[in-house]
C-alpha cells in the first residue's frame, strides 16, 4: 500500500515537471522560428517600420508625437536610434516604453538592436 502510495505521488508530481512548457510562446523561446527572421539584414521598411506601426506610432505620429519622438518616419526614428534612446526605452532600461504597454517580444527586441548596431540604416 505504501508503495503504491508512493509511486502515485511520483506520478503526479513527474507530470507537473512534464507540463512546466506548455504556455511558453514559441516566439519568444526560438526568435529566428516561424514568421520571425533576425537572420541577414534588417530593413527599416520591411523589419523596424512595421514594428513602430504596430506599438509605437499612435503616440509618436508627426502630426502629434509624445514627447517631440516621432517613430513614425525614418527621420524622427533614426534620430532616438543614434542617441541610444530607442533602444534603451524598448530594452526598459531608460524610460519604459511602450508607454503603459507590455514589453516588446524578444523577436522584435532582436530585430531592433540588430538594425540600432548596424548604424540605423535607411533601408
Ligand atoms: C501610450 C502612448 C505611448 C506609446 C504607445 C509609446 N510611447 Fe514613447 N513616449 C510616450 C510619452 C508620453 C513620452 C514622453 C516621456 C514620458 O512621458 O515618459 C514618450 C517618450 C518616448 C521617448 C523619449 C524618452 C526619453 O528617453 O527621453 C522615446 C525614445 C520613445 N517614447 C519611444 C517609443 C517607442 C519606440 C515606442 C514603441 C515601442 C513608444 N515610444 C510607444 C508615449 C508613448
Amino acid at each position: 500500500m505504501k508503495n503504491i502510495i508512493r509511486l502515485t505521488t511520483i506520478i503526479f508530481l513527474f507530470s507537473f515537471t512534464l507540463s512546466g512548457c506548455y504556455y511558453d510562446k514559441e516566439n519568444e523561446l526560438y526568435p529566428t522560428k516561424g514568421n520571425c527572421d533576425t537572420i541577414g539584414v534588417m530593413t527599416y521598411s520591411g523589419s523596424i517600420a512595421p514594428i513602430m506601426v504596430a506599438n509605437c506610432n499612435i503616440c509618436h505620429s508627426a502630426g502629434n508625437p509624445s514627447g517631440s519622438v516621432v517613430t513614425s518616419n525614418y527621420d524622427g526614428l533614426s534620430i532616438v536610434a543614434k542617441t541610444g534612446q530607442l533602444w534603451a526605452d524598448v530594452n526598459w532600461e531608460g524610460d519604459p516604453m511602450p508607454k503603459g504597454g507590455d514589453k516588446l517580444s524578444v523577436c522584435d527586441l532582436a530585430k531592433i538592436k540588430k538594425w540600432v548596431d548596424a548604424g540605423s540604416p535607411n533601408n
